[in-house]
């Protein structure tokens, strides 16, 4: 870890917890300069419509990942009238009793830039790395119903997490399938294919074989019941992107001609794709649509899970706009598990009443009103 500092002793019962214990920030869209020390386990996020609660989860996504979850042009984050935002993060582990500080600093024209405790400019792996992070949000059902990049991503996330070498071997087979394509549109030397193709087929093939790991994981924890989404029998079909029946050597081979006439390379695991079903239906063909968010909710929160088993850390899981789509039944039963779970989670609401507030040692409730935030 970069220059972690020591902060607490881990005591048995929290002894995988990683969790966000201070955030502050300026700058992000119409929220006041911000220090928030969150709750460990439950924090509500409340106000009326266009009050800021979104922009709040955004600003925490944004400080783990540099990305948002609304939006890919990320300068629009940045408050109307400001050039600069900038998020500060004090991310607790639990596991190693260590602290770590992230800084995010984003300037209207130019890359993001982040630093961990003060000094280091960190990349982005080392950051999801140390502050592991996921958003539930309105457009979550597209993992089901969108396009197969959104479903690559989040095998791709959970891959990088479960084995180390992930992001080594992805480049490789990247920087060799741009390689292929940018020969397949100019003058075609067999022999140099014949070497490109050697090397997509030993980096797809690791690829490959660490998808397959993890499909089987998430296959695995499917069958475990959930109140919020009860259908134990949902299973992921795993497509890999070339045929199930030849080495990817072979299809490369194979597809050449028509690769050459396409101008691109068509199979390989950049083509990769998974299909929830249920009893064998493709689920995005019958499903509603609170069925298709609490289907999806349930994959995002396995794969945390799943993150969590491999590397021994808790995520920060973020829930936009909770009550969409789901009625009393569902969101209780949704907060009740989240509420065991070990995950920090942020939830945001129009209403206050999403917890039961019964036990306010449970949670921690935070009012957005015309973009400040005040603990309630
Ligand atoms: N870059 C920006 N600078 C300033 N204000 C912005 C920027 N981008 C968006 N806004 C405004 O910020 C306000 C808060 O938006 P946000 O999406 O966070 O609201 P919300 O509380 O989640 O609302 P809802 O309940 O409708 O989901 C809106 O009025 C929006 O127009
Ligand atoms: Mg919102």
């Amino acid at each position: 870890m970069l220059g972690s500092k020591p902060c607490f002793r881990a005591n048995s019962s929290e002894i995988f917890k990683t969790m966000l214990i201070e955030l502050r920030g300026a700058g992000v869209r119409n929220l006041e300069n911000f220090h928030l020390e969150p709750h460990p386990k439950l924090n509500i996020i409340y106000g009326r419509n266009a009050a800021g609660k979104t922009s709040l989860l955004e600003a925490i996504y944004f400080s783990g990942t540099g990305k948002s979850f609304r939006t890919s042009a990320t300068q629009n984050i940045i408050s109307f009238g400001d050039d600069t935002l900038w998020i500060k993060t004090l991310i607790g582990s639990c596991s190693t009793g260590f602290m770590d500080n992230i800084t995010i600093t984003r300037h209207r024209n130019t890359k993001n830039v982040f630093k961990v405790n003060n000094c280091t400019s960190a990349s982005i792996s080392e950051i999801a790395r140390i502050f592991p992070i996921q958003a539930i949000h309105p457009e979550t059902y597209q993992l089901i119903t969108g396009s197969p990049v959104i479903r690559r991503l989040f095998l791709n996330k959970g891959c990088f997490y479960i084995d180390e070498t992930f992001v080594k071997i992805w480049k490789r087979y990247n920087h060799a399938l741009k390689q292929r394509n940018a020969h397949l549109r100019g003058k075609t030397q067999p022999q140099v294919l014949t070497a490109i193709e050697k090397e997509l087929h030993e980096s797809g093939t690791l690829i490959d074989r660490v998808r397959q790991n993890f499909i089987a994981a998430l296959n695995n924890k499917l069958s475990e019941s959930r109140k919020f989404c009860p259908y134990p029998k949902l299973r992921l079909l795993y497509q890999r992107g070339w045929s199930s029946s030849v080495e990817l050597a072979e299809s490369l081979y194979d597809s050449r001609k028509a690769d050459i006439k396409a101008g691109y390379t068509s199979p390989g695991p950049h083509r990769a794709d998974m299909i929830l079903q249920l009893e064998g239906r493709n689920v995005k063909d019958f499903f509603s649509r609170s069925q298709l968010k609490l289907a999806s909710i349930s994959l995002l929160i396995i794969q945390l899970d799943i993150i969590r088993d491999a590397t021994h850390k808790d995520c920060v899981l973020l829930i936009d706009d909770l009550s969409s789509e789901l009625d009393s039944l569902a969101r209780d039963h949704l907060v009740n598990e989240l509420h065991d779970s070990r995950h920090q989670c942020f939830l945001t609401s129009i209403q206050n009443d999403d917890v039961n507030q019964s036990n306010p040692a449970n949670h921690k409730m935070f009012h957005v009103k015309h973009g400040r935030i005040i603990e309630s």
